[in-house]
């Protein structure tokens, strides 16, 4: 199926409504009317909560409910669905893992790798925890046309790297991280590998059996699904084996008190990462986006969103030339649909605001990764384009010849169009 954005937009209310160039989808995409009209339609007739009623109108929620858990296994390659939990988002989906990781196996010592591209959600746990245990937290750089320097995450590895924790796409660079390359590194050293797929499930397939992760975080949010609702999937023995960092209600088979003391039984997974009463609503939406993007194929989308970035790519090299520096591989076969940029030596959110004026949502700053705005030279931070299904030609061209408007502009004004990088990079 080839992906027509003029098809796919008529099913986006808020794209027929609102008057806006929409580019901002990295960090939060939009939302089409099945998705919208499944969540009101749950609390329409459905709404109970789950789990916790013998009544007809529970029982048919936590059917619901527990479908859903199937439909996102099912779209991510897990013959499980057990293996997926929902959480709020990735972040909490992160910092579960990085809890329950602590509890059951980090000692004081041991090795945690992360790569320069994360966003804060996969190094502040981290970070965190090495302060708290006394781990060795490793960092990777960036080699050639900022991808990842593979040699370098190679001879980091040793006997006591205990986890990897890397992203499956850059949320500032686009790049496109080779997960089999990482899994074949860190189960040589008996490591780990958690992925941050918030910005992967949504665009490309991503499938975890064939990937080997142990566990795989991403947001409903930023594929076209509710916000507050995200995904923690892990390997199906790890689900079992790990301990849940969070407690309380609806992760629990028995509670007891005997002698005086008081004790808890966990129940089974997805249930014991699922703590509190859940977000059923948020799940029905995600399950409804899932099966939206599953009717268009990922591969397709996939594809898609490359023709779009590379056409976003000759346009803006064309209309603005030395003018632009992107930051993010050339090589289209790595780079998902974002491209982040800055304009002269212009600050990105003047630049973000111009553009907003003309219509244009972009996200301008350090989209959650300071550190790596730093490492490639960007200390101000930068402005980032980030498409989806409903973006089209016109879309980038408006945003090129915005651009080019801007930076005569503020040309005019007196910002000197040098913006050479602080630190050579990449
Ligand atoms: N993580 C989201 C972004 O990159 C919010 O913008």
């Amino acid at each position: 199926m080839v992906i027509d954005p003029e098809t796919i937009r008529e099913d986006f209310p808020l794209l027929l409504s609102r008057k806006v160039t929409y580019l901002d989808n990295a960090a939060t995409s939009q939302r089409p009317k099945q998705v919208i009209e499944a969540i009101a339609e749950f609390y329409r007739s459905l709404n109970s909560n789950v789990h916790r009623g013998i009544y007809e109108l529970s029982q048919e929620a936590s059917k619901v409910y527990e479908e859903a858990h199937e439909v996102v296994a099912k779209f991510i390659g897990s013959d499980d669905w057990r293996s997926v939990s929902f959480t709020r988002n990735s972040t909490e989906s992160l910092n579960i893992i990085a809890q329950s990781l602590a509890e059951k196996e980090l000692r004081e010592g041991d090795e945690v790798i992360v790569t320069i591209m994360e966003h804060n959600s996969n190094v502040l746990p981290w970070v965190r925890l090495s302060k708290l245990l006394d781990l060795r937290l490793k960092v990777i750089v960036l080699g050639d046309d900022y991808r990842l320097d593979y040699d370098e995450l190679a001879s980091e590895m040793t006997s006591r790297t205990k986890v990897v924790a890397v992203t499956h796409v850059s949320n500032v660079l686009g790049t496109i991280n080779d997960i089999k390359r990482i899994k074949s590194l860190a189960s040589e050293a008996g490591a780990y590998l958690i992925v941050d797929g918030a910005q992967s499930v949504p665009h490309l397939p991503v499938n975890v059996r064939e990937l080997g992760v142990d566990a795989l975080a991403f947001s409903g949010h930023k594929m076209l699904g509710p916000m507050g609702i995200g995904v923690l999937y892990l390997r199906p023995e790890l689900a079992e084996d790990l301990p849940p960092p969070i407690v309380g209600g609806g992760m629990v088979k028995e509670t007891g008190f005997r002698e005086g003391t008081l004790s808890y039984e966990v129940a089974e997974p997805p249930w014991k990462f699922e703590a509190g009463t859940p977000n059923v609503a948020g799940a029905v939406g995600l399950s409804e986006a899932v099966k939206y993007l599953s009717k268009l194929g990922m591969n397709n989308v996939e594809e898609f969103e490359r023709g779009l970035t590379e056409y976003g790519l000759k346009e803006l090299t064309t209309e603005l030339g030395d003018e632009l520096k992107v930051y993010g591989p050339r090589d289209l076969k790595v780079k998902a649909g974002i491209i982040s940029f800055n304009i002269c030596s212009a600050n990105p959110h003047l630049i973000a605001s111009l553009l907003s004026s003309e219509g244009i949502a972009v996200r301008s700053g350090y989209h959650c990764a300071q550190h790596l705005h730093q490492f490639i030279g960007a200390s101000e931070g930068s402005v980032r384009a980030s498409f989806y299904i409903y973006n089209t030609k016109e879309d980038v061209d408006k945003l090129a010849n915005s651009l080019k408007k801007i930076t005569k502009e503020i040309g005019k004004a007196g910002v000197k169009c040098t913006n050479p990088p602080k630190k050579s990079c990449c």
